[in-house]
């Protein structure tokens, strides 16, 4: 049975993704629930990182948080969860240290170590509390704003599995390519098989758009990225939207995201993602000249900026929007996510400038 939710009230990202005219540009933030919001440490407080992102009630407030702080400021709402939920359906350990970030108990070491992995991954029980929070998110948003379910891409859930946590230089990771090949595209597959059915059920279960992190990407050079990455998450935006089609669910628009991977664009704009979502590193008119107008640009204010004074903010906010142009085509966002000690109230001024701006420039 197909889940009954509220109308959706404001469908601008959803229409710009498709490509459609919109009054103005919609946007959200990377990391928009996260620990900037007070709110946010105010129920962390009490609770495991990943113990919240188990717990469907309290990833749904979490979710909301930004919502109802910034009401009409924000278009879209993301899952509270992690990138990190599918190494651990595989079958390994992640904890989130204070002060550290995720660390993996005992990350996979050589190919030997794939064995540890669970063979056959029922990911509706192992991941169905994420469904779950997508599906009680949905309804308690009532139809404001549009909510993404999101995945990692499988070279930088392959990194993390390997480095165990953060990593300077991924040497651990990069030499698996090196020295086994063949066995790191047998478990980028493996997490492809993942990817895939978890983001069926996360539209299933509620998720109007998806976006596909790979955070890493960067990391690689472009031959590189070319063997390693893009053909896995090429596979992810066809096998997800043939599943739906086959399902007869509407197929929701897919955005990919791969840090640093500015060579790729070309590509990346043409393996069915209807999204590219850039970093700060990328101007806007060079990433509309490669890509043409074959994909919706999302981004990309260095998030860093958010530190500056609102003037500051208001001047690059503005530039932005006007590079990226008045063409429908185009989603805000920042080029990474939002930093932890950032406040709040200079995420506003951002927010605030680019709904003006994108309003004002379509008038003209
Ligand atoms: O608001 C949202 O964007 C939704 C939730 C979300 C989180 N992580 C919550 C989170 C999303 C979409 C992610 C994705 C994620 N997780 C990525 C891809 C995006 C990116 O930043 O590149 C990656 C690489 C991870 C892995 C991860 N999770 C790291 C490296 C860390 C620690 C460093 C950091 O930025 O905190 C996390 C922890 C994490 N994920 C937090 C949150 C709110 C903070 C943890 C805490 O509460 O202590």
């Amino acid at each position: 049975m197909a889940h009954q939710f509220p109308p959706l009230k404001n469908d601008l990202l959803l229409r710009a993704a498709r490509g459609e005219q919109v009054e103005r540009t919609p946007i959200w933030i990377m990391r928009q629930a996260g620990r900037y919001l007070p709110e946010f440490h105010e129920i962390r407080k009490h609770h495991g990182f990943f113990e919240v992102c188990r717990t469907p009630e309290l990833a749904c407030a979490l979710t909301l948080q930004p919502i109802d702080r910034y009401g009409s400021l924000l278009d879209a709402s993301i899952i509270f969860s992690d990138i990190l939920v599918i190494p651990q359906a595989l079958g390994l350990e992640v904890k989130m240290v204070e002060g550290r970030g995720p660390v993996f108990t005992a990350p996979l070491e050589t190919p030997a170590d794939i064995a540890r992995l669970h063979e056959k991954v029922d990911v509706g029980k192992e991941l169905g509390y994420v469904y779950e929070a997508i599906t009680l998110t949905r309804t308690k948003l009532e139809g404001r704003v549009p909510l993404l379910g999101f995945v990692g891409a499988p070279w930088t859930l392959m990194a993390y599995m390997i480095e165990g946590g953060g990593s300077k230089t991924l040497a651990k990771a990069k030499s698996w390519l090196w020295k086994y090949p063949e066995e790191s595209h047998r478990l980028l597959q493996r997490i492809t098989d993942v990817a895939v059915t978890f983001l069926v059920g996360q539209v299933k279960a509620g998720a109007q758009m998806l976006q596909v992190f790979d955070s890493w990407g960067g990391e690689l050079g472009p031959d590189d990225f070319k063997q390693f990455s893009l053909p896995y998450i090429a596979q992810i935006a066809a096998r997800v939207k043939e599943q739906l089609d086959i399902a007869d669910i509407e197929v929701v628009p897919m955005t990919i995201f791969a840090k640093g991977s500015w060579y790729a664009l070309e590509d990346l704009s043409s393996i069915g993602y209807d999204v590219v979502s850039l970093d700060w590193t990328i101007s806007p008119k060079y990433a509309r000249s490669v890509t043409k107008d074959r994909v919706c640009l999302q981004g990309n204010m260095d998030p860093t900026a958010l530190y500056g004074p609102d003037e500051a903010i208001r001047e690059i906010a503005t530039k932005m929007v006007k590079d990226f142009g008045k063409d429908a085509k185009y989603i805000a966002n920042l080029g990474h996510g939002i930093l932890p000690t950032v406040n709040p109230d200079s995420l506003k001024v951002y927010l605030e400038t680019v709904q003006q701006v994108s309003a004002e420039i379509r008038k003209q």
